[in-house]
């Protein structure tokens, strides 16, 4: 039996449903109203990527799948890798693409996860950069770790708090390169009222005081950036609503 080739067709309709959905207040707020159900059982902490825990929702992980697998980065920075999971993860997906390396910053990189994460297959394509991700000689270290030329994606998941967010937006921002993504995570603690807030953390972020209040501060003041609509439309269930950002050009 032949069928007609309907693959551009369904491609146009899931982006189409997926840009409604996003418009869709009352299921983004039943979706809200789940998450923080589950967070009462650390639901962002139950998963692991190869093995090991990665602190996202699965929403999050295909999202974050799907960024790389369009936009085929050499590069992936992300600030803030806690237990390796989220390193392991961008590592494994560039090592199927056959390219690339994931540079991964976090302010306090304990023995056990840097165990984890350099005896883990994956291993070859990740370099650990220990220190705060805003810190001029981290920058640096960063930079040096960029050959010139390449396709730089940028994931930021390390203090959630507004200044530190914008801080890194404006750090970060300039080494993603068009076409690449820049994803903004927890940006769905800029969606939660004060009681729906998780404060079972070592750190609180109140709205107001989180990652979607330096996203909106930073579209501000910088027009290089838009909105991806489609994928941040289908973001229910995940953690980075309205986070993912995509180089013009
Ligand atoms: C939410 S966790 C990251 C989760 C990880 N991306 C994952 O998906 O599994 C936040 C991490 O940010 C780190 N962090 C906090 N403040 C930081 C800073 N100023 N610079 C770099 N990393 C920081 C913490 O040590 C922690 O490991």
């Amino acid at each position: 039996m032949s069928h007609p080739d309907d693959r551009a067709q369904f491609q146009a309709e899931s982006k189409a449903f997926a840009i409604r959905m996003g418009a869709d207040r009352a299921l983004f707020e039943k979706s809200t109203d789940l998450i923080v159900e589950a967070d009462k059982y650390k639901y962002s902490y139950l998963w692991t990527w190869l093995g090991v825990p990665i602190i996202q929702m699965p929403a999050d992980i295909v999202a974050l799948q799907e960024a790389v697998w369009r936009s085929k980065p050499d590069i992936v920075v992300e600030t803030g890798i806690a237990r390796g999971g989220s390193v392991v993860f961008f590592a494994s997906l560039l090592e199927l693409l056959g390219n690339g390396k994931v540079i991964g910053v976090d302010i306090d990189i304990r023995a056990a996860n840097r165990d984890t994460i350099e005896t883990h297959p994956m291993a070859k394509r990740i370099r650990l950069i220990e220190g705060s991700s805003v810190a001029p000689e981290t920058l640096e270290k960063v930079r040096s770790e960029i050959p010139a030329g390449s396709r730089v994606m940028v994931v930021l998941d390390s203090d959630h708090s507004r200044d530190h967010v914008l801080a890194e937006l404006r750090a970060y921002a300039p080494l993603v390169t068009p076409g690449q993504y820049l994803v903004v995570a927890d940006t769905i603690l800029g969606f939660l009222n004060r009681e729906q807030t998780p404060t079972a953390r070592s750190k609180v972020w109140y709205k107001g005081d989180e990652p979607l209040a330096a996203l909106e501060a930073f579209m501000t003041e910088c027009n290089d950036f838009e909105l991806d609509e489609e994928m941040n439309g289908k973001l229910i269930m995940g953690s980075s609503p309205s986070g993912y950002l995509r180089r013009r050009g």
